[in-house]
């Protein structure tokens, strides 16, 4: 039930910090260790991996791009993510040490599924990160992570995604711990990072609501919007453009920001709106003072400037038109805070075009046709 909300969307988003908290629970020994034997694959078998490939569809595909990036720095293997609906359909090159995962809330997704044939036919274990207990998708993997975010009933995903990096984080430290790829002490600093975060969502659900309405409320007419992000932002700007585009009806597109002066510049115009997800650790990473010469590129031609940022960041104070702060923390945690303010502003701008946030037309919470 919707337990006094006005849409199971409003519930679940403001149940992202708890999606996280959850998924963390009961994973740690108590020397802070990982310990993921409920996945049921051997040690000897995580220790052999040596490439990992992600399938999924929409937001859990984007989980699994932000996954890509924390992966591939703590544990040096390679991560590639498909479409599980295009990785069905070409000849991917898998053998028994590269370990398929799968992640999926509903866990009945067809092209999924079909993709985890796939890839299982050919040798490879499949491991699903899922959200529903008893699937089809972590009934037919050889094993299973699950995310314990709770049941989500609206077809936008929102607290689902959040517990779906949770829960491919946790995949990569413990590939980083088996594999000896880091030290014990930086393992466990990650996690600590990991734990903090449920509070710091909250933050931006508690602070920011009241800005993100408002600007809502002036952006309602607009009729496309543009996502740019770099790194870890990047996938964040897609699910951002996704939501915006599946529960308000809004033209939007997300990219990475490094392509805006290898094309989509040419849309931007006098007050297009533009959303910026501006990396945190300002004057440490490289990221940020190219995110912010993005900006103020769009600026020069007009644009109207979201930016989701740093609180207090000097910079975006000079050159965004609207703001949502995100408290302090490492550039890998901040996806987790930074779709919050996007699925908070696109289920304020649906519900004040009068939509159904819970049930946009057209689409369904289970895709389990291909
Ligand atoms: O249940 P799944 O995670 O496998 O679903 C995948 C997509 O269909 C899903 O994320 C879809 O993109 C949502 N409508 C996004 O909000």
């Amino acid at each position: 039930e919707k337990g006094g909300w006005d849409s199971f969307m409003d519930k679940e988003i403001h149940e992202d910090p708890a999606a996280v908290q959850r998924t963390l629970l009961g994973r740690l020994n108590r020397n802070g260790d990982l310990n993921l034997d409920e996945v049921h694959i051997d040690e000897h078998d995580f220790k052999a991996v040596d490439k990992i490939i992600v399938i999924a569809c929409g937001t859990a595909s984007y989980a699994g791009m932000v996954a890509k990036y924390a992966i591939e720095h703590w544990v040096r293997i390679p991560v590639e993510v498909e479409l599980a609906h295009e990785f069905r359909y070409r000849d991917p090159i898998l053998t028994p040490r590269t370990l398929v995962v799968a992640i999926s809330q509903s866990g009945e997704t067809m092209d999924t599924l079909m993709a985890l044939r796939h890839a299982r036919e050919q040798g490879s274990k499949v491991l699903a990160i899922c959200n529903t207990q008893g699937a089809s998708i972590p009934r037919e993997s050889d094993a299973v992570l699950y995310t314990h975010a709770g049941p989500e009933v609206a077809v936008a995903s929102t607290k689902a995604f959040v517990a779906q990096i949770t829960a491919a984080y946790l995949l990569g430290l413990y590939l980083a711990q088996v594999k000896g790829a880091m030290f014990r002490d930086e393992i466990h600093q990650v996690l600590d990072s990991l734990k903090h975060m449920p509070a710091k969502i909250q933050w931006v659900i508690d602070t920011q609501s009241g800005t993100i309405s408002d600007a809502a409320k002036r952006m309602v007419d607009a009729k496309s919007f543009l996502f740019l992000g770099r790194h870890v932002g990047y996938p964040v700007a897609l699910e951002g453009a996704l939501k915006l585009k599946e529960i308000a009806y809004t033209f939007t597109e997300g990219f990475a920001a490094g392509e805006l002066k290898h094309g989509p510049i040419a849309l931007v115009d006098d007050g297009e709106p533009v959303v910026f997800i501006v990396p945190p650790e300002r004057g440490r990473n490289v990221l940020h003072a190219k995110v912010i010469s993005g900006i103020e590129e769009v600026r020069a031609r007009g644009a109207f400037v979201i930016a989701v940022a740093e609180k207090g960041d000097p910079d975006v104070e000079r050159y965004a038109d609207v703001v949502f702060w995100r408290p302090q923390c490492p550039t890998l945690m901040s996806p987790l805070v930074d779709v919050v303010p996007l699925q908070l502003f696109a289920m304020d701008m649906a519900k004040l075009k009068g939509y159904d946030v819970d049930k946009p037309r057209n689409l369904a919470k289970s895709v389990t046709v291909e």
